[in-house]
């Protein structure tokens, strides 16, 4: 775009190159909706106020920030990482590209455990822990929406732990954060009420299914496991909640969707008595809950 144009831009304008820039790449609502997310952040204008302001002429700074968007949608890489926010279960969350965007499906997760949730008798504080925390997106919305909880949170990348920290502070809730290779734990150090994870669960082989924006943005350590041993962290997770969880503790994952059953039968044979699987939205088994007794 050259210095004349920059100069007299107004938002019609813009809205008309983002549209003409991008639509070989991207459908035309989905370029609308980008350009609608990044009004909000560079313009502090909602949907509506864009439609009000369409002859409001820009200025360059703010030009600026949206060629640089504009550049990275380009390269399809993923809207949250350029605006470096999202949303989740209603709440704010900072990413970046040491941690997963969150996903609508693992809100449901969160919503099934809020749902489930009851207070214990006698006031006791109910521990809560979140393994695989990355954004802390599921260990914040719980702290927000219980917050008569006591919420701890693991991981094993120090990045990751950095954002979470950041969002649990933005989100003005109280989480215990710590860093740890859950798979070279032998034991948890407290003992928990309920325990949940979304753990890393794309196969090596499902790897085509996966869109190249994913791939090439978001970290593989959240993403995938080996095709001879997908389970890995389940397996781990179900042993340490076997030995850390209270009689009455609830154990809940999100799961790879083709593996439901493996899944629940593999934390049957561990030892957890009742094991239920759920689909999510798109009717595909995605969440599993398992207590003891
Ligand atoms: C699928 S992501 C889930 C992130 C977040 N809980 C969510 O639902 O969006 C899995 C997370 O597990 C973490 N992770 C991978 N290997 C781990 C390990 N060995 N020990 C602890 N955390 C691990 C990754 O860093 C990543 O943040």
């Amino acid at each position: 775009m050259d210095d004349k144009r920059i100069v007299s831009l107004k938002i019609k304008d813009l809205r008309k190159d983002f549209i003409d820039s991008l639509s070989e790449l991207y459908e035309p609502e989905e370029v609308l909706s980008f350009f609608y997310i990044l009004s909000e952040k560079f313009l502090g204008l909602r949907r509506v106020d864009v439609a009000l302001a369409l002859e409001t002429v820009i200025s360059s700074q703010e030009l600026s920030k949206f060629e640089n968007a504009k550049n990275h949608l380009k390269k399809q890489d993923p809207i949250q990482y350029i605006t470096g926010d999202t949303e989740f279960y209603g709440l704010s969350f900072k990413v970046n590209q040491n941690v997963l965007i969150p996903r609508p499906e693992t809100e449901e997760l969160v919503d099934w455990i809020i749902k489930d949730y009851q207070r214990k008798e006698g006031g006791r504080k109910i521990k809560v822990l979140d393994i695989g925390t990355g954004s802390g997106c599921i260990a914040i919305s719980l702290a927000k929406n219980l917050p008569e909880i006591d919420m701890y949170a693991i991981d094993v990348s120090k990045e990751a732990l950095e954002v979470a920290k950041e969002n649990a502070k933005h989100n003005k809730v109280a989480v215990t954060f710590m860093c740890a290779d859950i798979l070279q734990l032998d034991a948890l150090k407290n003992s928990f009420d309920i325990i949940i994870s979304n753990p890393p669960y794309v196969r090596e082989l499902e790897k085509q299914e996966i869109h190249a924006n994913v791939l090439e943005n978001e970290p593989h350590l959240a993403l995938f496991v080996s095709d001879q041993d997908p389970l890995i962290f389940y397996r781990k997770i179900t042993r340490l909640a076997k030995k850390s969880l209270l009689a009455d503790g609830l154990l809940y994952f999100e799961i790879n969707q083709y593996l439901g059953t493996e899944t629940k039968e593999m934390i049957k044979k561990l030892g957890f008595n009742s094991v239920s699987l759920r689909k999510d939205l798109y009717n595909n088994d995605r969440m599993i809950k398992a207590s003891i007794i």
